[in-house]
């Protein structure tokens, strides 16, 4: 495994509080018995209050930031999502939208725009992020472009109960945390983060049942026989994470979009370091031990667990595909076309959006978006032109 190097220096409040992160972490491992699970290092650098990378005050999104999003790239992204969440809304005759992790809050605004526009507002914009950072970031964001929406909007600290409407999140699954394992001699062992000489490094032992059942059933269900060696991921928390969505929803859509491949070319064997990377003001590397609480950590999304999670749970899968032909069904090609009202600049922004976004090259086939559905069997028009349910 390749290692950061070249990453920009820190300022020394950056490293100040990169190493009370990872004093923090050190203790945990020191109680854990000298071994913290992958998962719980990942829980811990992204999510420790006041300290990891989400719940603490790095840029995080943005040019100025560690990584960009479709919203952020392109608000045309976010017309096209308003699009799908118009025509789930009309269908159930009202309801509310529920975004999680709304990062800087700028797909919640594009979206409402053009809902708005459309005459098709939701009776509620509910956000739940776990980061208290970026709600008051999203919380400005929304105050400063649609003042006259704020009493519509609404921030919750769990999910609601009894929701009706549709949940959207962009890049929200891959910032799940994950256990890793690797193979060898025929037996699965976990990757797990331990101390060495002042240094937090990887540190490899039997894996737990439930990590070792897991890349059992991933072996049965693909017929993969992995090489010696074969490292990947497994997010062990998904199914629960998306049982107690399902639980929240009484009727409606769950809509994820995010980067990531079905099971089979998930584990093929060609990919046998996995899929973990980190972000630091727009480098990306494989070392989730340098910059603690400064970096993302995030890992792609097995887009046959999301499915098979959500079905466990009552949920039905209602379509799958690449971003850019859900992008296409939303409409994308009418956005692009209909610039009359804007000037050369921005009509030539939105083309080059467009491009970014489905290009096969930028984001178009590496993002995949993925629908669940609850008491709702109408059919989604994001899924319309190509529907990839069947490689799942
Ligand atoms: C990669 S950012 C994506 C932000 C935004 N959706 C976008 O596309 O620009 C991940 C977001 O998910 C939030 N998040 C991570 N885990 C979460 C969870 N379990 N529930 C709700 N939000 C979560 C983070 O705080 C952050 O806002």
């Amino acid at each position: 495994m390749s290692v950061a190097t070249g990453l920009p220096p820190l300022a020394p409040d950056e490293a100040a509080h990169s190493a009370r992160l990872e004093a923090r972490i050190r203790d945990e491992i020191a109680r854990g018995g000298g071994w913290i699970s992958f998962a719980r290092y990942m829980q811990l650098a992204l999510y420790e209050p006041g300290l990891g990378y989400y719940s603490a005050g790095a840029r995080k999104l943005g040019a100025a930031g560690d990584f960009i999003t479709a919203p952020e790239v392109a608000p045309v992204f976010s017309r096209c999502v308003a699009v799908q969440c118009a025509e789930v809304l009309r269908e159930l005759g009202g309801g509310d939208i529920l975004e999680l992790g709304a990062g800087s809050g700028v797909m919640a605004a594009a979206l409402l725009e053009e809902l708005a526009r459309r005459d098709c507002l939701p009776q509620r914009y509910r956000i739940l992020d776990v980061s208290a950072d970026l709600r008051e970031r999203q919380r400005a964001t929304l105050e400063a472009a649609v003042p006259q929406l704020l009493d519509r909007l609404e921030w919750l600290d769990r999910l609601p109960e009894d929701f009706t409407g549709i949940v959207v999140a962009n890049e929200v699954l891959d910032a799940l945390p994950v256990e890793r394992f690797v193979v060898r001699g025929g037996v699965v062992n976990a990757l797990g983060v331990t101390s060495q000489l002042g240094r937090l490094e990887w540190s490899e032992t039997r894996a737990p049942v439930a990590l070792a059942d897991a890349v059992r059933a991933i072996e049965r269900d693909t017929g993969i026989t992995w090489p010696e060696g074969y490292t990947s991921e497994v997010a062990l928390g998904l199914a629960d994470w998306l049982a107690a969505l399902a639980t929240s929803v009484q009727r409606g859509v769950l809509l994820f979009v995010d980067y990531g491949l079905p099971r089979r070319e998930f584990y093929s064997v060609e990919r046998s370091d996995g899929t973990l990377l980190c972000h630091f003001r727009h480098r990306f590397h494989d070392d989730p031990f340098t910059r603690l609480g400064l970096q993302d950590i995030t890992a792609w999304v097995d887009f046959t667990a999301v499915a098979e999670a959500g079905q466990a749970a009552g949920l039905d899968v209602a379509g799958y595909s690449t971003q850019a032909h859900f992008l296409i069904g939303c409409g994308l090609g009418e956005f692009v076309a209909d610039v009359t009202d804007l000037d050369v600049v921005s009509r030539v922004n939105v083309s080059r959006q467009a491009m970014v976004l489905t290009l096969p090259g930028e984001m178009g086939e590496r993002f995949k978006a993925i629908a669940l559905v609850k008491g709702y069997d109408s059919p989604l028009r994001g899924f319309a032109v190509r529907d990839l349910r069947h490689t799942l």
